[in-house]
């Protein structure tokens, strides 16, 4: 196969959703389609149920958990589609975010009964930001739910997507009697306990036939043909560009763990959904066709065996094909590197890889040396963008407990920060530490893995902050009069940029009307 046949059959997206609104069990079925796993239950559910927020043990098992199924890939219908996994919980919501970053399309699972939740509204509006193309599944149909139009006016609202359902359903629950295919116009039946794809589909091409109202019953027919031609009406035609650009997206109905609508889904994504896209660095874009290698790392994981202290760092390709063994430039360090195992994960599975192209990841062991965000290349100095750290919402003060273990501690901290479990802060004033995570769990998460795998030991004390901005300013005096006079709210990041601590929400709507030339941003890449 030639390297542009090689580029066009990869597909690389990510599913969100809510916890709990089926992302492992819909994961696990497009798996058995494309025969990637033989059994159900062969993915494991990567959330860390809400219930034991701080159990560590729970905590290990999700980080082995989440390096096996890191990503997961499988051919279909001649296509090489790759799942990039997001954890379920939301205190590692900046992991899905910086994994969305190595996608080129999302499906986003949709509960029937609880609509658009919370996260799956902050997951949407990162996806927005980069018009990254949106399918989405509306899951759990065989249980009873919102009215499917209500749902989609949900998607519209909360979500901000122009949205053309594709498939939609015949009843809901108790009466659910399958989906009508949209796309491919045809009618499939839900035979709950056959639990068989396939075995009720019809071809409908015309809805007033009567095949329609011997199957369904005439008052299920009659509704369905209403509700389809006010779709018809209401809803603009669907065109695969417009999804590709990131402007309409569209809607599946089904029921994951019964596999109904799966198939269709499937069959759609791999049509309509895009092929490697080009990244964004801060020299130029970069083209997927392009002959020369290039890739960003987007997640670091640690090694689960605590006597090998190699983390795996997740590199996305970009452009080019990427060869084991073979001397590749890690742009930061300056320095070349090359890789004698890059290896690729599926379930219990490790392979190591050879060849990797535009669109695949590949794991790569590492003793330190890279961060999130750092490239590879084959001697071009490249620097990825839109792969940002986002303002943390809960701080606190870190001590070292045990001063004679000052500089493991110090080790252990900077490694997770390039690991991007947390940031640190550096506080101008007394240089006191602060770290910031988006969730609590973060924090537990450090102290029990500096004392594991560094053998150091920290506690913390609490310091009041509603946010940390990072602040710019076209002119430098007055950045450095704000930082000035702001003194004892000013810290500094990992990369000595400035951060304005602030204490609530009217002190930084203060420090912004004071100060109107500074700019205050709540992603570190402004
Ligand atoms: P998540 O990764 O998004 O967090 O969700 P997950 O797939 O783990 O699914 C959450 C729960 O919803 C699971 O039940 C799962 O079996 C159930 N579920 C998924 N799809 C459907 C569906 O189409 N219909 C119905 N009725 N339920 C569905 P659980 O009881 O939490 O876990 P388990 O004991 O079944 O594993």
């Amino acid at each position: 196969m030639s390297f542009l046949e090689e580029i066009e059959r990869r597909k690389t997206f990510g599913i969100i959703s809510h916890p709990d609104a089926g992302k492992t069990t819909l994961t696990e079925k497009l798996l058995l389609f494309g025969g990637a796993i033989q059994i159900a239950g062969a993915v494991k559910s990567n959330k860390i149920k809400k219930s034991a927020t701080s159990d560590f043990m729970d905590i290990e098992r999700q980080r082995g958990i989440s390096v096996a199924t890191s990503v997961m890939a499988f051919d279909y219908r001649g296509k090489k589609i790759n799942i990039l996994d997001t954890p379920g919980h939301q205190d590692f919501q900046e992991d899905t975010f910086r994994t969305l970053t190595a996608v080129d399309s999302v499906i986003v699972v949709i509960d029937v009964a609880k609509g658009v939740e919370t996260q799956t509204e902050k997951l949407v509006k990162v996806c927005r930001m980069r018009d990254t193309p949106i399918i989405v599944f509306i899951n759990k149909l065989d249980r009873e739910g919102k009215d499917a139009f209500d749902l989609i006016d949900e998607l519209e609202e909360k979500l901000g997507l122009l949205v053309r359902p594709l498939s939609w359903p015949v009843g809901m629950g108790q009466d659910f009697q399958g989906v009508y295919n949209i796309y491919e116009q045809k009618l499939v039946l839900f035979r709950p306990h056959s639990k068989q794809q396939g075995d009720g589909s019809i071809e409908i091409k015309d809805l007033s036939n009567e095949t329609l109202d011997n199957e369904v019953g005439e008052r299920a027919a009659n509704k369905l043909r209403e509700e389809i031609e006010m779709i018809n009406e209401v809803y603009p035609t669907f065109e695969k560009e417009d999804y590709l650009e990131g402007l309409l997206s569209p809607v599946f109905f089904g029921s994951a763990i019964n596999n109904f609508g799966v198939k269709e889904l499937l069959d759609c994504f791999v049509d309509i959904a895009p092929t490697p896209l080009p990244r964004i660095t801060e020299e130029r874009k970069i083209d997927p066709t392009e002959d020369k290698f290039s890739g960003f790392v987007f997640k670091i994981h640690a090694n689960m065996d605590p006597k090998h202290r190699d983390r795996i760092a997740f590199l996305r390709i970009c452009s080019g094909t990427f060869i084991r063994n073979t001397n590749y430039l890690h742009v930061r360090k300056e320095k070349k590197m090359k890789f004698s195992n890059p290896t690729s994960f599926m379930a219990a599975k490790k392979t190591i890889v050879e060849k990797a192209y535009p669109g695949d990841v590949v794991g790569l062991y590492d003793s330190g040396n890279f961060k999130i965000g750092d490239a590879l290349t084959e001697g071009e100095k490249l620097h990825f963008k839109g792969i940002p750290s986002f303002s943390p919402e809960q701080f606190r003060y870190v001590l070292n407990t045990d001063p004679m273990k000052s500089k493991q501690l110090n080790k252990g901290l900077l490694q997770l920060m390039d690991e991007g479990v947390a940031q640190l802060f550096t506080k101008e004033v007394g240089n006191r530490q602060i770290i910031g995570t988006v969730g609590a769990l973060q924090f537990d998460v450090i102290q029990y893995r500096l004392k594991h795998e560094y053998g150091a030991s920290c506690s913390y004390e609490p310091v009041h902050l509603h946010k940390a901005c990072w602040v710019s300013c076209e002119d430098t005096t007055k950045l450095n009069a704000f930082l000035s006079r702001r003194k004892r709210d000013i810290a500094y990041d990992k990369d000595k940029n400035p951060v304005f601590l602030a204490e609530s929400a009217w002190t930084l709507q203060m420090a912004q009307e004071n100060f109107p030339d500074v700019q205050f941003h709540f992603t570190s890449e402004y």
